[in-house]
């Protein structure tokens, strides 16, 4: 093991005892110390759902880019292994980037990842970007001889060696596909693949889309895949113009429904943001063993604020999601494992809803699962609002106007780290004078399933743990159907 890896390693071993469990999110991933991005090699390996991440374990703040690691049986409670990765090779000193996992035929795990390096003729602010990989067997790995073993050269004409990264591998019969996303001078952003005989000697096979111009600058972390007979691209555009009721100004994960051709080409037909919330960017999906396409993301604006931040760790994961296409479009909901750490259900019907704030017993916690309707006859009301991780005057908000369709996550009256962004809001797909909502609280988090699963958003807020009251209330009138249940970590089944 080199030095900087032991050292990252002691680090994040003594730094986790000074962390107290309450401090964390229940059931969201966070880092062990210090600071985390993207979720990265997110697989199935030796019995164990096994993710890593971007991390620093210095600080909360992005630099030095590590790989941190966990395993998990259910997605949910995940328990930490040593860091994986450090930036100790000559091609990798600016930085682990991102990357993916799969199992080799002899039963070892392969990491692709970006490796980042700063040398003397790199513009400021750039770094030489190269895919690396490395084998091991769950907890330790070691980079092979020849890294780095893509480089720019591998790549068609035009393409700059400083924006080509974030290598998503998958098996196809006994060969090795990876794609990745790489900035051409010529063409815009573009996915590329490459084809291999053993996961470690590749070779250029075709573009598989362009952006021409299209959905952002750089693109970043693609991932491909078949879902209900449809093949979706899910990919992260970066310095966005807003496009009102879609994309949001900054950083959107997007994802394309479409067509693989005969040819190997894929059509897009269909185009969407992935999570219209505050937080949430550059997710991975994996398979699991029971063929469900999972989703992970990182659930933290990619903008955030870190200059002179004094805290153990910063940023989370979102829960895992199921995907699955309906009506041409992409579904997410919570893994149905979450179930599993349901407690105290509390029910109930026909709740009149008015201007004055509701506090329904039974419902208060910042651990919480919680799903409700909303209905009227059309005009009856023109907002719903529920307010959740709550004390007095600070409290993070979800609203709703039937008239727009509008669908609004706001924390302005709530407490953040590092950020100028207080809401977001899209337009429901259905719209009209009915919502329905599956909301998870966390404790430093609100994800939103609204029409069952086909608009989500996802917030982070940093309310004191006596925050926990859940407040409901229409402007006009309106009727509420609810089910409310804790989540315990210690309801579900062990590890
Ligand atoms: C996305 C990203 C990736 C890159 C990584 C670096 O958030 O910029 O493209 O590999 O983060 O930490």
């Amino acid at each position: 093991m080199s030095e900087m890896l032991a050292r990252a390693r002691a680090c994040e071993s003594h730094a986790e005892t000074q962390i107290r469990p309450e401090e964390r999110p229940v059931f969201h991933l966070s880092p062990r110390t210090g600071w985390m991005n993207d979720p990265n090699g997110f697989s199935w390996y030796q019995g164990k759902y096994h993710l890593f991440y971007q991390y620093n374990p210095y600080g909360p703040r992005w630099g030095n880019i590590h790989w941190g690691h966990a395993v998990s049986s259910d997605l949910l409670r995940w328990e930490y292994l040593p860091a994986a990765l450090a930036p100790d090779q000559p091609y990798d000193s600016f930085g682990c980037f991102s990357g993916t996992a799969v199992t080799l035929p002899d039963g070892r795990q392969l990491l692709l990842y970006t490796s980042t390096a700063v040398v003397d003729f790199v513009p400021e602010g750039k770094c030489i970007q190269t895919q690396s990989a490395a084998i091991g067997d769950g907890v330790e790995y070691r980079k092979i001889s020849s890294n780095p073993v893509l480089t720019a050269e591998d790549l068609p004409e035009g393409a700059d060696p400083y924006e080509f990264r974030d290598p998503s591998l998958r098996k196809d019969g006994e060969e090795y596909l990876a794609i990745a996303a790489s900035r051409n001078q010529l063409r815009g952003t573009q996915v590329v693949q490459f084809r291999s005989p053993d996961g470690l000697r590749w070779e250029f096979d075709r573009v598989l889309v362009e952006s021409r111009g299209r959905i952002g600058g750089m693109w970043e972390c693609p991932d491909y895949f078949c879902l209900d007979g449809r093949q979706v691209l899910i990919a992260c555009a970066m310095d966005m113009e807003e496009e009102t009721g879609a994309f949001h100004p900054g950083n959107n994960a997007f994802c394309m429904v479409g067509e693989e051709l005969s040819d190997g080409s894929f059509r897009e037909s269909a185009l969407q943001t992935v999570d219209h919330g505050p937080d949430f960017y550059a997710p991975q999906t994996m398979l699991s063993p029971d063929g469900r396409r999972i989703l992970i993301g990182w659930m933290q604006n990619p903008a955030v604020e870190t200059a002179g931040l004094d805290i153990p760790f910063l940023g989370q994961m979102t829960i895992p999601r199921e995907l699955s296409i309906r009506d041409g479009r992409l579904r997410q909901t919570p893994v149905r494992e979450l179930s599993d750490y349901r407690r105290g259900e509390v029910r109930y019907h026909d709740v009149q809803l008015g201007p004055e704030e509701l506090s329904l017993p039974g419902i208060r916690g910042r651990v919480l699962d919680l799903e409700f309707t909303v209905s009227a006859e059309p005009g009856q009301y023109q907002m719903f609002r529920c307010r959740f991780a709550r004390k007095g005057d600070c409290f993070a908000e979800l609203r709703y106007e039937p008239d727009t369709g509008l669908l609004t996550v706001d924390r302005s009256t709530a407490e953040t780290i590092g950020t100028k962004i207080m809401s977001r809001q899209t337009a429901l797909q259905a719209g009209g004078s009915g919502l329905t909502v599956r909301m998870i609280l966390d404790r430093y988090s609100a994800e939103v399933f609204a029409d069952d699963g086909m608009t989500v958003m996802s917030l982070t807020f940093y309310n004191g743990p006596d925050a926990d009251a859940v407040t409901f209330s229409a402007e006009g009138c309106a009727k509420m159907d609810i089910t409310a249940y804790e989540l315990d970590r210690e309801v579900g089944s062990e590890i």
